[in-house]
């Protein structure tokens, strides 16, 4: 067989393209979390933002009857008349429910003030930079995040050991640790456990979640890693979510492993070096 001129693949052409596609899927996945972010907080937003607006209506047919009081200072032809307003307008117990009204919806703005500022830790999307973190914030703002997607699927249990502060860009370890928490709240059929496990050893640290889910097959558990692998129907699963986690954490230079008895739950570890190693690539 001739050699004709026809040009070999060019390696470097392929090797670009292939981390254009990369990074498209991270920008897709990121693009789920934020949906998911959206959805939680959605739902955990509306109920204290409901009370809070009709506590607001409350508040304003209250302030009218509070002004026809005051106003009848200046037209009323004696006090007995300005009593007889105060009487009718149930002074005594729009005076409580006034105190109760404020109180209660100081809590709700409270409420919706924690959730913003877990969505503000959550979502420094664009931060890149490797810096010491404290991670069981991180794991505890994640929670906050997906606790909507969890409460009713599994009692979540917080096994956190001592942990140091570990030099990473913590807004992408927390989307890998909520995509392993959804997973786990996905394999879950009706109501189980999730044990959220540190620990610190020497130079590395680990995170372990485990669940009480159904586990997953000898022959899924090479794939599982896979882009685009995925046992959930569409619309639910993307195949995104782990192998993206695997590439944050071969980024961290750290490495995640699975454990999986079928029928019996599956364990996540994931390992990260105390001190990232500087490479001199810049990360
Ligand atoms: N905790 C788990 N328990 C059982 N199966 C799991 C678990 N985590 C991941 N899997 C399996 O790995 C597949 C790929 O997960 P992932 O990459 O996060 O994509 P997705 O969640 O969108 O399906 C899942 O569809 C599921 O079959
Ligand atoms: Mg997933």
């Amino acid at each position: 067989m001739t050699h004709s001129a026809q040009t070999p693949p060019d390696q470097d052409a392929l090797n670009a393209r292939l981390e254009q596609a990369n990074r498209q899927l991270m920008q897709s996945e990121k693009l789920a979390a934020i949906g998911q972010l959206a959805a939680g907080v959605a739902h955990e937003i509306n109920n204290p933002v409901g009370y809070v607006y009709s506590n607001l209506q409350s508040l304003e047919t209250y302030l009218n009857d509070l002004f026809r009081l005051t106003e009848a200072v200046d037209t009323a032809r004696s006090l007995d008349d300005l009593r007889l307003i105060k009487q009718n307008i149930d002074y005594e117990f729009l005076r409580n429910d006034l105190k109760d009204l404020l109180a209660e919806s100081r809590e709700g703005i409270e409420r919706v003030k924690t959730i913003i500022s877990a969505m503000k830790d959550f979502s420094h999307i664009e931060e890149e930079s490797f810096k010491p973190a404290d991670l069981h914030k991180g794991i505890d703002t994640t929670l906050n995040v997906v606790n909507n997607e969890l409460k009713y699927k599994a009692e979540v249990v917080r096994d956190f050991g001592d942990l140091p502060e570990v030099e990473c860009i913590i807004s992408q370890i927390n989307q890998v640790i909520m995509n392993l928490l959804v997973n786990a709240a996905h394999a879950i059929d009706e109501f189980g456990k999730i044990t959220i496990r540190t620990r610190h050893q020497g130079d590395t640290v680990t995170v372990e979640i485990e669940d009480t889910g159904a586990g997953i097959s000898p022959d899924h558990l090479s794939r599982i890693f896979e882009p685009f692998f995925t046992t959930k129907p569409v619309g639910k699963g993307t195949g995104l979510g782990l192998s993206l986690s695997f590439n944050i954490i071969e980024k961290h230079n750290g490495r995640i492993d699975v454990d999986s008895t079928p029928g019996h739950g599956t364990c996540f570890r994931i390992t990260l070096p105390v001190r990232h190693p500087d490479t001199g690539d810049g990360g």
